[in-house]
Formats: C-alpha cells, structure tokens, sequence
C-alpha cells in the first residue's frame, strides 16, 4: 500500500496562534482515515492546509509523492485532492441535476459561467445522472435544492465534490447536524465512494468512526496526539483522558 497523501512538519499560525503544530499525517491510498479531536483541534485547519487553502507557516504537504506545498488550490484540485464544500456551495434555487451540471463544468474550467444555456449544460447529462445515482438522488434529480431535507443536500453535495473526480476526497463533518434517520445513507455513502478513492473524514461520531474508518489520527491543540486503528486509540489513556476533558464520550 502506497502513501497517498503526507504532511511533513507542518504548521499554521494565526497571528501568534498555533492552530496546527508539526503534523505529520500519512494516509494510505484506498483507506478511510478518519481525523478527530476536540472542537479547535485545528482538522478543519489542517484540511486546509492539505488542499492548499491555507499557506503553511512551515513543513511541506505531499500529494502521490508530489511535493504540493507551493501550489494553489484549484491545482490542487485538478490533481486529485478535493475536500467538499460547505453546503454553502450549493445552488438552492436549482434542480439537484443542473447543481450536479454546474459542478461538472467547474472541472471544464468555466466555474464562473454557471448562466451558462441549458442546452451547453447538456453535455453533462449523462455524467450527472451517474453521479446522481451514486449518491442515490436518481429520483430527486428535478426536485430544487432548497425542497430536499439537510441529509440529501449534503448528499447532493459530495455529489457535486466527486464532479471533480477525486482521488482524495477530504470530508469535514460529514453528518454533522443530520437527522439521525438520515445517518446511515451517508455513512453508506462513504463506503461506497471510498470502493475506488481514498477519504480522509473528520467526524465526531466515533461508532461511525469505527464502522467506517481504517486508521484515525486524533488531533488535540493542533498536535497528533495518536495514530491507529480505532481500537488502539480508544484504548490510549491519553485519548480517553483529552476526550473526557473535552466532555466527549469515548
Ligand atoms: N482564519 C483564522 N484566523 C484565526 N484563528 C483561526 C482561523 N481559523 C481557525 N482559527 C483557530 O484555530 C483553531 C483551530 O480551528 P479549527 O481548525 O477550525 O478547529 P477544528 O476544526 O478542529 O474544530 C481554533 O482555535 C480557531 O479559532
Ligand atoms: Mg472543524
């Protein structure tokens, strides 16, 4: 198994702040690598630093081998490393399918002529119908954004981030503020993208964590606290003791 994507040393301050200290992450190429810690960690942070998003004050961030740390985050992207969007991102006043239309296109280069005519929209028709299918939308497809419950847009919304054609898709949060009844579809979700790509999840939920994830790192004050499979972290007293004293449970 090869390494996929790697951060060497790297750092973010903020005025002063460390919000990520040293980080060293190596993610294996096919896993789910989960990414946890308390609220503040710095995941978020770190993410955006992987996808370039945020200059690193100092190390270097590594993409199959590629030293990527000077590149910008739209090469970032076409070379495989995407993170998703804030649901933000989204058109709520378009159908599920021209939203999936809309982020083709962004990967032909023309991410500023979203009017662009139906009929230029077209040509991504078929693509979107996969897509919309894969994340199990089919039936929705002309329903407008803004009539689908929250689990759906965030469907909608990896949908709309595999557009890119990822190798590494990097989800913040994925379930977070879901209804519980629409947890499993996304968890399912995952698995199923994660068949032929790579994906590093930050998530709270930690049974999710274990049904889904190969390896966590857990992040605490913007350092790796640990790093293993879920049954070696939650079993790490320091693990447990950062946890409890964040008031989560472990
Ligand atoms: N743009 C920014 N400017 C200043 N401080 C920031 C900025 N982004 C994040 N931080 C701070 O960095 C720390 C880590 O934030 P974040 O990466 O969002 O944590 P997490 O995602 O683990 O909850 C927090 O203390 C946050 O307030
Ligand atoms: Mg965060």
């Amino acid at each position: 198994m090869s390494i996929v994507l790697e951060a060497r040393q790297v750092s973010k301050n903020f005025g002063g702040f460390h919000a990520v200290r040293n980080v060293n992450l190596r993610v294996q190429e096919g896993n789910i690598h989960a990414l946890i810690g308390p609220n503040g960690a710095g995941k978020t942070t770190l993410f955006g630093l992987l996808t370039r998003f945020h200059s690193a004050s100092s190390g270097s961030i590594f993409l199959k081998g590629e030293d990527i740390t000077a590149k910008g985050p739209a090469e970032v992207a076409l070379r495989g490393l995407c993170r998703s969007f804030q649901i933000s991102s989204i058109f709520p006043g378009l159908t599920l399918r021209d939203n999936v239309r809309v982020a083709l296109q962004r990967r032909y280069g023309s991410s500023h002529q979203f009017w662009l005519p139906s009929r230029v929209l077209s040509r991504f028709d078929d693509e979107a119908e996969q897509l919309l299918d894969l994340v199990g939308l089919t039936s929705l497809a002309q329903r407008l954004c803004s009539e689908v419950s929250y689990g759906r847009k965030r469907a909608l919304e990896i949908a709309t981030t595999l557009a890119m054609q990822p190798k590494v898709l990097l989800l913040d949060e994925p379930i977070a503020g879901m209804a519980a009844g629409d947890v499993p579809m996304i968890v399912e979700l995952i698995r199923s993208v994660a068949k032929d790509r790579t994906v590093v999840m930050v998530e709270h939920n930690l049974s999710v964590v274990e049904s889904l994830c190969d390896k966590v790192t857990v992040l605490v004050r913007g350092e790796v606290m640990a790093e293993g499979t879920y049954r070696e972290i939650r079993d790490n007293p320091a693990v447990r003791e950062a946890y409890i004293g964040a008031g989560y449970e472990v």
